[in-house]
């Protein structure tokens, strides 16, 4: 794994190189397996009646009008979905250039799957870089994850967004997927969908709660329920003798050279957001059966 300090040599400034080539997805990401499990036993799967999502946006123009104050359509999303039975389904949508968000992915995957009714799905925004500066990045290549489109997004009851970050800020690959939600905006599409946050950085004082926090600009513009994880975590989380990614806003870990991995306490705080989310997901969108 290479170095992800950000440097002349390897740190390129990505929003000058923005290319449409996506990533093709290679290899499955190395995932470790002695993550902690959440405190809360892990009970048989039983499927909970919950409200599906109303893809408004599919019909939406697939760009805003440009203009100085454009219009917003009538938000419809608002109106009471269908019901059915099955499973509210959480979105971990994520970049990652060195694998350190996809592991945290995998973790917070396990805690979504591992509430009733819930199931996890694990989605990539497309890379943005061509592949010769990836090269120049040392970038490992893509794990074998699909590549979401905005549009999707209005499938998930919940949402969960990673991305390490980039001066403080997430990186221009989210970004830029971001960006590409303006038709989802423009109706309101994912207004009133839960959504959480998790983060990476090269070091402490990095950017683990800025990183996050500016985010949020993101979720509010779409209207979408900002899920923090808190401090209900537990007490290693006011544990100051050990080294720790993580906060109140979400997951999260320290890539340090690059040579650094998500540790236990990183991955259990992981576990425990998806879990968390998917439970808040589920009051959200689960209707009293008919
Ligand atoms: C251009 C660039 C800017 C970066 N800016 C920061 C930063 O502001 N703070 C920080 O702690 N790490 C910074 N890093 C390090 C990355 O955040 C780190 O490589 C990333 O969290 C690893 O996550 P990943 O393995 O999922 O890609 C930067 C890296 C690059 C390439």
């Amino acid at each position: 794994m290479g170095c992800v300090q950000p440097s002349k040599a390897d740190a390129p400034d990505e929003t000058a190189q923005v290319s449409t080539t996506s990533a093709k997805p290679k290899a499955a990401p190395e995932v470790s397996t002695s993550a902690p499990r959440v405190e809360s036993p892990v009970e048989e799967k039983k499927v909970v009646t919950v409200s599906s999502s109303t893809p408004a946006a599919e019909t939406a123009p697939l760009s805003v009008p440009v203009s100085a104050t454009p219009s917003i359509a009538a938000p419809t999303i608002l109106s009471t979905p269908a019901t059915m039975a099955s499973n509210a389904k959480v979105y971990i949508v994520y970049y990652s250039t060195y694998g350190h968000i996809a592991k945290l992915a995998e973790a917070i995957k396990m805690g979504v799957d591992s509430v009733d009714g819930v199931e996890g799905h694990l989605f990539q925004v497309p890379e943005t870089l061509p592949e010769e500066v990836l090269e120049k990045m040392h970038a490992p290549p893509k794990p074998d994850i699909p590549i979401i489109d905005p549009k999707k997004l209005t499938e998930a009851d919940g949402l969960i967004f990673g991305f390490p970050t980039r001066y403080g800020m997430m990186a221009a690959q989210f970004k830029a997927f971001l960006d590409a939600t303006g038709s989802l905006w423009q109706t309101q599409a994912l207004a009133g969908k839960p959504a959480g946050i998790f983060v990476a950085t090269g070091t402490q004082g990095g950017g683990q709660e800025t990183t996050a926090l500016t985010a949020i600009t993101q979720l509010a513009h779409h209207g979408m329920i900002f899920v923090p994880v808190g401090y209900k975590y537990g007490p290693s989380l006011f544990d100051v003798n050990e080294v720790r990614g993580g906060s109140p806003y979400g997951a999260g870990t320290f890539a340090g050279d690059g040579s650094r991995q998500p540790t236990k306490t990183e991955l259990g705080l992981a576990e425990f957001q998806g879990k968390h989310i998917a439970e808040v997901t589920l009051k959200l969108a689960a209707k009293p059966a008919i």
